[in-house]
């Protein structure tokens, strides 16, 4: 046999039914085996898989763990005992698949027998690209399709990042219709945000079923959209239900976004987007990466002006998880009591997350739901511990009102406060928490317009993000000649670095012993200036680096490689570079030779050096103006030369 076939799918469903009772360590190879032969292999190792791959885990334990099969670079398979859920074994999942490198497999199953939850961490971080039960496997195998012997491509049911792509750049487009046919960029903006806000909570059941829809399709057929998409904002303005009539059952959601309300009169064309976008299935859209939304709509020139680029979700872990989630589960792992739990309750309570140059809220998102994972898997630990497993968990400790975030983008800061309006109502469905969805929480104060490099930055106990890079020698180029002046009267000797060096050191002053940060920036931040700036700064000032990517090609759409930073101020116990257990991280992003305090050797004096790099557009001038001044005066042609760059 070479692939599966509908019988051989049914013929292991069958054995599973007959002699597996689902117990992990008993009969998980004798599963897997069968698993691999169902898709037309000789078996689980003849395929070349690996059973009980020992990975190491971070945790102060230090223990080893055992991923049950491992097969590079296809699939990574944790299995759990029958009835298991699989929620829970999420963290465990991810640590396992972020250690084994080289050649990292590509997906993930968690299974417990009779549920096969697919996994791509690379798109999708948190929720499984597909689910699929024992009995449904021989119809639903195109999922698994990467188990075949000729490694064809997956179908999965739930790949929320195409509908969101979709729903982002339909939304987008509407927006650059608005501001050609010149209404104001802000009032644009707010409009288009509150169509997305409804459509969500439309999806989410937080309105009454269809009736932003069916909004839309009265005024496809004549009716005003001024009148009825002005009149559903401010229905969803106002404090309570109301009571009759169109809008009925409509719930107050906040003060914040819907503040102001500038109703638009739309053309047949933008209601055409609008009624797309709207049949979409929004209770799939990832806010995490609503930023598409935000790119589609950035003037391209501006962007790179400002150093403006995108993260992927996969790469928000790899800050996320080792500054924030591991933390706190590592501390909970080692709390035995429950008056030790109970002051990490507290601890929780006022826990607090700063993003300082947070775009769309990316980062703040992906740290606030892992955040509700912590609280789930701490208020499990306290229930056990009191033998209350089971009952309904009130699970208010953690709220959006925690996480704080700096950008000088106006549409980002408003775009940032919906993705996390939103990130509660996704949290209260996934986990299935009790605590009220609506009014959303106002996050104007939480969430701000200010210049990072200038405004006063909120006390927190964490700090993440990916700021602006822009190299040393194009800051003036890009940032206008004040603008400059006023960074270097600021950071008096902190020059011709790249701009993300400014958010490394501050964020460093900011955190206090036991805070840690996280961020992101361009590989040059181990090099040169910019690594005295930054890097050397943090070591030599009590900080160590313990988890660090040295460099990377960059996720987002920018030709550029960056560097992933996770530093604190307590000394660590594990140090991971790379993805590798190693002893120490020196400032050059290195486990041995530190280059940090190397000197120039004498013998160099002299024989390479770097060529003219002109700062500043004014160097430039036209062929035209070259020859005029060489026809007034033929010296000119001795300080005219052609520029020739790559
Ligand atoms: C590389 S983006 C990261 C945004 C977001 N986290 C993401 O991954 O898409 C950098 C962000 O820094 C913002 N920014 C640029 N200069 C800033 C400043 N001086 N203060 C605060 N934010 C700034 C930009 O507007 C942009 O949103």
């Amino acid at each position: 046999m070479t692939s599966s076939t509908p019988e051989s799918l049914s013929k292991f469903v069958q054995f599973c039914n007959q002699h597996i009772t689902g117990q992990e360590r008993k009969e998980a190879q004798t599963f897997l085996d069968r698993f691999f032969r169902a898709f037309g292999h000789e078996g689980a190792l003849e395929a070349g898989a690996k059973y009980e791959e020992a990975i190491k885990k971070g945790s102060k334990t230090g223990k080893t763990g055992f991923a049950d099969l491992v097969w590079k670079p296809r699939v990574l398979i944790e299995m759990k005992k029958r009835g298991e859920d699989l929620n829970k074994h999420y963290s465990q999942a991810f640590d396992y698949w972020t250690r084994l490198v080289p050649n990292r497999p590509k997906y993930v199953i968690l299974c417990n027998f009779d549920q096969f939850w697919i996994f791509d961490f690379d798109i999708q971080i948190d929720t499984p690209v597909d689910k699929i039960s024992l009995e449904e496997l021989p119809a639903r195998s195109g999922a698994l399709a990467f188990m075949e012997l000729g490694q064809k491509t997956p179908i999965f049911q739930n790949n929320q990042v195409e509908v969101t792509e979709r729903a982002a750049r339909r939304m987008g487009e509407l927006l650059l219709e608005l501001e050609a046919r010149g209404i104001e960029k802000l009032t644009a903006q707010r409009f288009v945000l509150q169509c997305v806000l409804a459509m969500f909570a439309e999806d989410r059941q937080l309105l009454p079923r269809d009736l932003f829809v069916s909004c839309v399709q009265d005024c496809m057929n004549g009716s005003s959209s001024y009148d009825l998409l002005g009149g559903l904002f401010r229905e969803m303005n106002l404090p309570g239900k109301t009571p009759a009539g169109r809008y009925q059952g409509v719930d107050y959601f906040n003060g914040g976004l819907f503040s102001r309300i500038d109703p638009i009169e739309l053309t047949r064309e933008e209601l055409n987007f609008l009624d797309v976008s709207a049949r979409e299935n929004w209770s799939k859209v990832r806010p995490a990466i609503f930023g598409n939304l935000f790119e589609g709509t950035v003037d391209k020139k501006e962007r790179h002006a400002k150093g403006i680029h995108y993260t992927s979700e996969g790469d928000i872990m790899k800050i996320v998880r080792p500054t924030i989630s591991r933390y706190w589960e590592d501390k909970i792992e080692e709390a035995s009591t429950v008056k030790e739990l109970g002051k990490l309750q507290i601890e929780l309570q006022g826990y607090r997350v700063l993003d300082p140059a947070c775009g769309s809220g990316n980062f703040l998102y992906i740290a606030y739901q892992q955040l509700k994972r912590v609280e789930r898997m701490l208020l499990e630990k306290i229930q056990s511990l009191n033998g209350s497993e089971g009952q309904q968990m009130e699970m208010g400790l953690v709220t959006p009102l925690q996480f704080y975030g700096m950008d000088t983008n106006p549409f980002a800061v408003e775009l940032a406060r919906v993705t996390l309006m939103i990130a509660r109502k996704i949290a209260i469905d996934d986990l299935c928490l009790t605590e009220p969805a609506l009014p959303l929480d106002s996050l104007d104060d939480n969430i701000v317009c200010e210049d990072a490099l200038f405004g006063e930055w909120v006390k927190a106990n964490a700090i993440i993000g990916n700021p602006p890079f822009l190299g040393g020698k194009h800051i003036r180029m890009n940032l206008n000649d004040e603008y400059v002046d006023r960074i270097f009267q600021r950071f008096p000797k902190v020059k011709d670095v790249d701009f993300c060096a400014y958010w490394f050191r501050l964020a460093h002053d900011k955190i206090d012993e036991k805070g840690r940060v996280g961020l992101v920036g361009t590989n040059s931040i181990s090099q040169g200036k910019s690594r005295i700036a930054a890097l050397d700064y943090i070591t030599q000032n009590g900080g160590y680096i313990h988890e660090a990517v040295s460099t990377q090609p960059w996720s987002g759409a920018a030709k550029v490689h960056v560097s992933i930073i996770n530093w604190c101020k307590d000394k660590p116990r594990k140090y991971y570079l790379d993805d590798l257990v190693v002893s120490q991280i020196n400032s050059s992003l290195k486990s041995t030779v530190d280059v940090s305090q190397a000197v120039r050797l004498k013998a160099n004096l002299n024989k390479c050096f770097q060529g003219v790099i002109p700062v500043g557009k004014g160097f430039f001038v036209t062929e035209q103006q070259v020859t005029d001044w060489i026809k007034t005066d033929v010296k000119n042609q001795d300080v005219l030369k052609q520029s020739i760059s790559a």
